[in-house]
């Protein structure tokens, strides 16, 4: 292990996990994080979905600093949603160029763009509409190979953006499959922006892997990994692993957070018990299985109480 000086780490965005609701009790209970991504907001049929509207609303954000993200395809888009992030008063602003989702890729958004210089630079060229707002890029090696990336970053580097980051995997791999490390360093070796590595980072060993390899990082994005461990963060930055009845401890607090918050707010059990559930997909990898299994099977609200606690027993 090599000493090293501690970079930022941020909070990845993860459609249907990392809502305003978890992003305010992770920083709450957990911390750690120095920057928190909102999932994507984009144009669909002309306008925005509300759910993805309330997710950037500055009244239901409480976290230290949060950074709205969008997909677009066209300028147009793009400016529909900035708008919308300006009139909520966000000062910066993420642009997504990594989405693998084939029914986005399709239509050229997310790592479906990477292939197009021209597409990507109309929608850079449109940041130029929007002084006030501080824009980064979170984007792929490509959709197919990872030369589309270097082919970009002439383009990339002659436009003002706060920093790149690049998940080293290309669109049509999705989440599986392995990161291209190689890629990720021809990358970094022409990229003029301050950069930042995602993708499978899951433990402080890896942290220390990546910032061994890549001594020039600016930060690390961690999505799954803090899924799994949201003391993931908190853990790199004091230099100091949680015990386990710390960590589960801080869980039970956390959880409770969030299931006030949702009971509040959801209609009915079958409701509450899908969005908790999500909770579990990722966390704690090395739990109990049987009872993972059950907390996924169970249909009633008190036996899932009784299956969290059992889980969270210190
Ligand atoms: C379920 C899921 C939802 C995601 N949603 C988004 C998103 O809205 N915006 C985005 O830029 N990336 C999204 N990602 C990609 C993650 O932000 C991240 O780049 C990817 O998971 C790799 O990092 P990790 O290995 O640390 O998780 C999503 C990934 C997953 C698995």
């Amino acid at each position: 292990m090599i000493e090293e000086k501690i970079i930022p780490i941020h909070f990845a965005p993860l459609q249907g996990f990392t809502d305003a609701p978890y992003r305010n009790a992770h920083a709450q209970v957990f911390g750690g994080v120095e920057s928190y991504y909102t999932p994507f907001v984009r144009i669909e049929k002309g306008d925005f979905r509300s759910r993805e509207r309330r997710d950037v609303e500055m009244k239901n954000n409480t976290v230290p600093h949060l950074v709205p993200q969008l997909i677009a395809t066209t300028a147009d888009e793009m400016r529909k949603v900035l708008g919308l992030f300006q009139q909520e008063g966000h000062r910066e602003a993420d642009l997504n160029m990594g989405c693998p989702f084939p029914m986005l890729a399709r239509r050229h958004k997310g790592s479906g763009i990477l292939p197009y210089p021209e597409e990507v630079e109309s929608l850079l060229r449109c940041m130029g509409e929007f002084p006030d707002i501080s824009f980064s890029l979170k984007m792929r090696l490509g959709w197919e190979d990872s030369t589309e990336c270097l082919a970009l970053l002439p383009l990339l580097n002659s436009y003002p953006l706060r920093q790149i980051a690049l998940h080293a995997r290309v669109g049509k791999q999705q989440y599986k499959g392995e990161v291209d490390w190689d890629a990720f360093e021809a990358f970094s070796k022409g990229c003029k922006h301050p950069l930042v590595y995602n993708g499978d980072i899951t433990s402080l060993e890896d942290i220390i892997e990546v910032r061994n390899r890549f001594p020039d990082l600016s930060g690390i994005m961690i999505g799954r990994g803090l899924l799994a461990n949201p003391a993931l963060a908190w853990e790199y930055q004091q230099g100091a692993t949680l015990s386990d009845a710390e960590l589960l401890s801080k869980l039970k607090t956390f959880h409770t957070l969030l299931f006030e918050h949702y009971e509040a707010r959801l209609q009915g059990d079958a409701q509450l018990l899908t969005k908790l559930k999500t909770l579990w997909e990722y966390l704690l990898p090395d739990m109990d299985r049987k009872i993972k299994k059950k907390i996924h099977k169970c249909t009633k609200i008190e036996i899932y109480r009784g299956l969290v606690a059992e889980a969270l027993r210190g």
